[in-house]
């Protein structure tokens, strides 16, 4: 099927839009809601295809899930009885976060189970899971590299470890933390840069202690074993991730003042927002509460003249997922701006590096790659041409948005990866009046 669609320029962009369910907070609730004794009940929960993955693989795993006529989901988790074998292979689909923290998770019992996923997720490196894992006793083979498809074998009494990542990853202090759950003793993740804290905090909703002592940029954290998780009420806030199309639409196209309400502000997610707000963006966020543990507020946005900046690498971790959406905002700002420090970025959906530096300059954007970044030059955005996605959502998404303020319209080659993490894209950018069509 030919999923191509066209961004012409519009404008300006206006009126009031909710930014959908955390992707990282959906996945987590539907892990440990799983892993719990009793009924966890979640609302807010995104309904991305990457959820979906990770609902069915827990069902697979033993746990049962289901939606309730009012959209909120109930998890009855599988308690003292423990995740099961799977019966088929485990597929993960697109979803890379999906995969490694239920690696994680299912290697704390008595099973063997295979993991796969798309094209993309099986192209991706999951030594970075699978070596700590080892370490703590699972038995793994995988394809060449560490790749998917791969099989875990765990006899389910997992020795503690203390271990210190190469690299700042959520995903792979989740997947520890997690596997050392039900290890005899404290397993230890030492960050030297604090990575999304969401899995420490929604672990705490669910009854275990986890201690956490802050050291230099990072964090020492660790829990001890066994730990219990008991079932609970998640409400889950909008994604700053995905809120961040939508506020950088609002700066770079004429005219617009967008508000967006519910948008997590997690100081570990919110790295994008402070450098826009350096480059001179009028973001104002006001209204400020709680909401699943959560500080949440709304967006005022309105179309600004932005100036270059040099992103500090080490805010790479808080906004490690935006830095193709802010090559676009870097694209219409006055001057040059330097990413650095977001190698990172190679092993992510796609090369994210390459390919958005190949959709800025495609479409008439200086841009220079560096082995570590990129160097982004504004200026005027010819546009016009048609962008590859390469099996990645946010390269999809960033290229639409680059479409709304270009001098001619961007197309992408298919837009199916947008339902892993945003399936209400389309409908929330119609009603803010951006104005992107299907071309196939
Ligand atoms: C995520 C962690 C990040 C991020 C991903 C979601 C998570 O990946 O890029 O989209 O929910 O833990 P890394 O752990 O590889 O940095």
């Amino acid at each position: 099927m030919n999923n191509a669609v066209t961004a012409y320029p519009s404008g300006p962009l206006a009126g009031m839009i909710t930014a959908p369910g955390d992707k990282s907070m959906s996945h987590r609730a539907v892990i440990f809601g799983a892993l719990a004794t009793g009924e966890t009940h979640v609302t807010g929960l995104l309904r991305g295809d990457d959820i979906l993955a990770t609902i069915s693989a827990m069902k697979a795993l033993g746990a049962k899930v289901k939606e309730n006529t009012d959209g909120s989901w109930t998890i009855k988790g599988v308690g003292e009885a423990g995740l099961k074998a799977p019966k088929d292979v485990i597929d993960c689909g697109n979803a890379g976060t999906g995969v490694r923290l239920i690696m994680g998770a299912a290697a704390a019992y008595n099973l063997t189970a295979t993991f796969s996923g798309d094209e993309s997720l099986r192209s991706r490196p999951m030594g970075r899971v699978l070596n700590p894992l080892r370490e703590m006793g699972v038995e793994t083979t995988a394809e060449a590299g560490d790749r998917l498809p791969a099989t875990i074998t765990s006899n389910g009494q997992l020795t503690p470890i203390d271990f210190t990542p190469p690299h700042a990853s959520a995903q792979v202090k989740s997947a520890i933390l997690l596997a050392g759950l039900r290890a005899e003793g404290t397993t230890t993740v030492r960050e030297t840069k604090l990575s999304r804290d969401h899995t420490e905090n929604m672990l705490r909703a669910f009854g275990v202690e986890v201690i956490s002592r802050p050291k230099d940029d990072g964090q020492i954290v660790s829990i001890t074993g066994p730990a219990r998780l008991k079932a609970t009420k998640i409400n889950i806030p909008g994604d700053p991730s995905s809120a961040a199309f939508m506020v950088v639409a609002a700066l770079i196209t004429p005219g617009s003042n967008v508000v967006i309400e519910n948008v997590m502000m997690n100081p570990t997610r919110v790295g994008l927002f402070e450098t826009l707000a350096e480059m001179g963006g009028e973001i104002r966020a006001d209204n400020f509460r709680k909401s699943g543990g959560e500080v949440i507020a709304d967006l005022q946005v309105r179309h600004s003249a932005l100036r270059g900046v040099h992103v500090p690498p080490g805010r790479a971790p808080s906004m490690i997922d935006e830095y193709p959406v802010l090559a676009v905002a870097a694209a219409h700002a006055r001057g040059e701006t330097i990413m650095e420090g977001i190698e990172e970025l190679r092993v992510k959906e796609s090369d994210r590096i390459s390919a958005t530096v190949e959709m800025l300059r495609r479409n008439g954007v200086e841009i220079t790659e560096t082995s570590d970044g990129m160097r982004v030059r504004g200026g005027p955005v010819t546009g016009g041409q048609t962008v590859q996605t390469h099996h990645d959502h946010r390269i999809a998404m960033s290229a639409l948005i680059l479409g709304l303020a270009a001098e001619n319209p961007v197309s992408i080659d298919d837009a199916s990866m947008i339902a892993t993490s945003f399936p209400s894209f389309f409908n929330i950018m119609k009603t803010i009046g951006a104005d992107m069509q299907s071309s196939s």
